[in-house]
């Protein structure tokens, strides 16, 4: 890891998911904003074990889509955190049309600092999120502590995955507004640390550039003129040229995408 970009805190990820960020990462994944839509979240509900009883906590739970998709297909209670406002306002209302308030409900909140009792959850996740948040240390430890003894922490995460020198680490992470990302590694040291045990770390690089290639495609091939006439010209070249440096990072093996389940 060269080192963590300093300038990248709270408050740049907030304006991301605040504004053209966040539609645009919408219009490329949907309301699951995470490599594999709603396939990817029906995995990890299984290798973490939710069931009806379950009650989970998503952390950085954006639009609020993989909440509503686990409590509709599995029955369970669902708590999203998330700390930008206009996410966890449009997922409020997302739910509500959805019928699904009584299930899934939602909190605006910082990863860094969990506003719930330690032991209030039987299940953790999160999904392609936690590489925006600052302090990775204390992002597993606030998720050790608000899971129940015997409860799973599950997560999926965008992470480093071979080296680069400063000049191309800078430019990845800045594109993304990423202060620094993890390695599979680190995560489960991390893991470990917070007395938890790890029970599958398994990496999912070998298709990110293949997602990263496809977002690419729609967004010449179908949201071209939109994002133009919405943002204009030079947003969409600077999109443009950001995810493809990232495909091209991903598919030398750089930067990748991995799966950590984990018990207490
Ligand atoms: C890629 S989106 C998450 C997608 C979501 N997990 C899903 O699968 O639909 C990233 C989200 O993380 C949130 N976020 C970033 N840092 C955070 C923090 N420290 N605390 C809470 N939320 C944070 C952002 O507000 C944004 O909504």
């Amino acid at each position: 890891m060269v080192g963590r970009i300093s300038n990248v805190n709270l408050a740049d990820v907030q304006a991301v998911y605040a504004g053209p960020g966040g539609e645009l990462w919408e219009l490329l994944m949907g309301d699951q904003i995470h490599v594999g839509g709603e396939a990817d979240t029906v995995v990890l509900a299984e290798r973490a074990g939710i069931c009806a009883a379950s009650q989970v906590l998503d952390v950085c739970s954006a639009l609020g889509g993989p909440a509503r998709s686990l409590a509709r297909r599995i029955g369970c209670r669902v708590t999203g955190l998330d700390a930008t406002p206009r996410m966890v306002n449009e997922a409020v209302r997302r739910t509500r049309k959805a019928g699904l308030a009584g299930r899934v409900s939602f909190q605006l909140g910082d990863a860094l600092a969990l506003p719930f009792p330690a032991a209030s959850f039987d299940v953790v996740i999160g999904q392609d999120a936690w590489c925006y948040v600052t302090d990775k240390a204390r992002l597993i430890s606030e998720c050790a502590r608000v899971v129940k003894p015997g409860g799973i922490v599950a997560f999926t995460d965008w992470l480093e995955t071979g080296s680069m020198n400063k000049m191309e680490w800078e430019a990845v992470h800045s594109f993304m507004v990423f202060p620094y990302m993890e390695t599979l590694k680190g995560y489960s040291a991390l893991i470990t640390q917070n007395g938890l045990t790890v029970i599958d770390a398994e990496d999912l690089s070998s298709d990110f550039a293949a997602h990263l290639d496809r977002y690419l495609r729609e967004l010449r091939e179908r949201h071209r003129s939109t994002l133009v006439s919405n943002y204009g010209p030079e947003m969409v070249a600077e999109v443009l040229s950001g995810i493809t440096l990232w495909r091209d990072a991903a598919g030398r093996g750089k930067v990748g995408r991995g799966r950590l389940i984990a018990r207490k």
